[in-house]
């Protein structure tokens, strides 16, 4: 009787490493941007470029509707110095900010008043934020930042706030990498 439930336990564990998958990014002129930490928030583009220190690449699992984000240190080392990257932190969760217009970020408190209560969903490779009527949400937005390339994501602006601003652009955030990789 034990041996099946050992198996069922290994098997268990080999899912779950499979289960991990990372962020990109796609809209105007941003085509599989990856997904990364940067000092506590979530941006997107060439990790080497951030403009801070205290960056890394970062991979996800989900559970029970959260994603749960740690630092790829295989490619964040790959691409920084250790003095420029921050890849001792774990299991942080990537966060929808409350407010619209704020960026998406990574907390160790998902229970804040800053951050929504919705949470998220896979549609296909497309990830969605699922609210509190079950309506499945996509309104990420790329904020340009002061280096090419390399952009804030923001939840929902509202009407005004784009046509104020019409740098930021409406993005997907799907599972699928680059074609050119
Ligand atoms: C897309 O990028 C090209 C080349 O950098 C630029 O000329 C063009 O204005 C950009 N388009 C938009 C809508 O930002
Ligand atoms: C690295 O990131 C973690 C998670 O946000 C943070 O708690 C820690 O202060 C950061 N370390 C440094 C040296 O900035
Ligand atoms: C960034 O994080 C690394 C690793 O934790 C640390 O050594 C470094 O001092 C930090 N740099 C800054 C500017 O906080
Ligand atoms: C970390 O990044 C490398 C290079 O992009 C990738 O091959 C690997 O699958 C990533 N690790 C995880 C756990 O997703
Ligand atoms: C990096 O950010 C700092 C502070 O936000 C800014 O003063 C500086 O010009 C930026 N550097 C580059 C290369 O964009």
């Amino acid at each position: 009787m034990t041996i099946p439930f050992v198996l069922c336990v290994l098997m268990s564990t080999v899912l779950a490493a499979q289960n991990t998958f990372t962020l990109y990014a796609y809209g105007t002129n941003i085509s599989g941007s990856q997904v990364f930490y940067s000092q506590g928030i979530a941006q997107i583009g060439d990790v080497r470029y951030a403009n801070s220190s205290n960056v890394s690449n970062v991979y996800f699992y989900e559970e029970s509707g959260k994603f749960i984000a740690n630092p790829n240190i295989t490619s964040t080392t790959a691409s920084l110095k250790a003095s420029e990257s921050n890849t001792t932190w774990t299991d942080l969760s990537f966060y929808i900010p409350k407010s619209s217009g704020q960026p998406l970020g990574f907390t160790t408190n998902i229970n804040s008043a800053e951050v929504t209560t919705g949470s998220w969903h896979f549609y296909g490779e497309y990830a969605f934020i699922e609210n509190s009527a079950g309506q499945l949400e996509s309104h990420f937005f790329a904020q340009p930042t002061d280096v090419d390339g390399v952009y804030n994501i923001l939840w929902s602006l509202s009407d005004q706030a784009q046509l104020a601003s019409p740098e930021i652009k409406s993005i997907s955030i799907r599972t699928i990498p680059p074609a050119s990789g």
